[in-house]
């Protein structure tokens, strides 16, 4: 079995999905892998480490895409659909319900897809949830930043200072990027608050993080929150499927000027009605007083820690798919999305 690793085509994307880490454990089991140039780079692993690890280093796509199995980081890009072809293997971020040119391709070309992000071990989603995490942590990077004057924002400090009210985070969803999310920003001083439909998840949060304001989910409570909130976070999920839009046009219209909406739900559509996709090159847009940033890779920002969480999480996957029969294994089964040209996934046949 060849298991191809590709260089990420998405803007300013820095993950590489294996680190040579990994790929050392690969050949250890008898697997050739073989590893686009450069693609380790922005995470900090050159060629050579890979080398050592016993990866052959490749010079262009089409060897990474003539392998059995290619695991990649984010869905495919237009410069490597013409390499898509049946029979092959893809393991990768795919976000599908958002992404119907990259699915048309791999029915066209009738490839075996397993996404990430729909992978499921006793009802958890085991290679979402490190990306999450970091995206949640990262949304608040990304609020407290253009909330600064100079950047366009209504110049508040989300912590606040002595005597002066903390700024106000509200965020969508108690997840793991919500969560993430929540935690980092009460940390920092805010005044958050989360909703969710789930009182379960809201719980976990809360009875670990007593300063966080849960909230059970309705458009009554969201719609009271909004007049003062500083940075609107949305983080909820329905797995594989289009996010659900929370947050309307008029509930936009009740934010204060000057303040950030982050979108981390964005690669499965957004769950903020008519926001559009950013990519880092240009993370935010300004419309109506608002900054909206809606980053479909956020992890790709900071690729050291991106690409050892999600190494360390996808390997036991990528060496049970190299060297076992997927066919019968549940995990594998939740993660097919297409498969001979099929739809498989059942949350996009809707
Ligand atoms: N933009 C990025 O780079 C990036 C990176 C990682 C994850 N994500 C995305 O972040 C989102 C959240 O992922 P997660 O791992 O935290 O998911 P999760 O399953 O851990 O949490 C999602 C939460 O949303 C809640 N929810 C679903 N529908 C709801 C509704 N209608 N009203 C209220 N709450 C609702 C669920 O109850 C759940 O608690 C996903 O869309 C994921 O793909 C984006």
């Amino acid at each position: 079995m060849k298991i191809g690793i590709p260089r990420e085509r998405k803007p300013l994307e820095g993950r590489v999905a294996l680190t040579p880490l990994a790929v050392r454990d690969l050949v250890t089991d008898g697997r050739e892998v073989m590893l686009e140039t450069g693609a380790g780079i922005k995470a900090g692993f050159s060629d050579e480490d890979f080398r050592a690890a016993g990866a052959q280093i490749v010079y262009s796509l089409e060897a990474v895409y003539a392998c059995d199995l290619v695991v990649k980081v984010k869905e495919p890009q237009p410069e490597e659909f013409p390499l898509l072809r049946p029979g092959l293997m893809l393991f990768c971020y795919l976000h599908l319900a958002a992404c119907p040119d990259v699915l048309a391709q791999l029915l066209e070309k009738q490839v075996t897809a397993f996404a990430f992000e729909t992978l499921t071990v006793s009802g958890r989603l085991p290679l979402l949830a490190p990306m999450s995490a970091i995206a949640g942590r990262i949304a608040v990077q990304i609020g407290m930043h253009y909330l600064q004057q100079p950047e366009g924002g209504a110049g508040v400090l989300l912590g606040g200072v002595m005597n002066t009210p903390p700024g106000k985070v509200v965020v969508l969803g108690a997840g793991t990027a919500g969560s993430h999310a929540a935690i980092m920003a009460s940390a920092l001083g805010a005044d958050v608050w989360v909703l969710d439909q789930s009182e379960a998840a809201l719980e976990a949060l809360h009875s670990q993080h007593r300063s966080i304001n849960a909230l059970r989910y309705d458009e009554r409570a969201l719609a009271m929150l909004l007049p003062d909130t500083d940075l609107l976070i949305g983080a909820v999920l329905l797995p594989g499927a289009e996010a659900p839009h929370l947050v309307t046009r008029a509930m936009q219209d009740k934010l204060p000027r000057g303040r950030i909406v982050v979108d981390i739900a964005i690669d499965q559509g957004g769950c903020v009605e008519g926001i559009r996709p950013t990519d880092w090159r240009q993370p935010i847009y300004w419309e109506n007083g608002l900054g909206y940033a809606a980053v479909t890779n956020m992890p790709g920002a900071v690729p050291r820690t991106s690409a050892q969480a999600l190494s360390r999480a996808i390997l036991p996957h990528v060496r049970f798919l190299a060297g076992d029969d997927w066919h019968s294994d549940r995990a594998f089964r939740s993660a097919l999305a297409t498969e001979k040209g099929q739809v498989m996934h059942p949350a996009l046949r809707s």
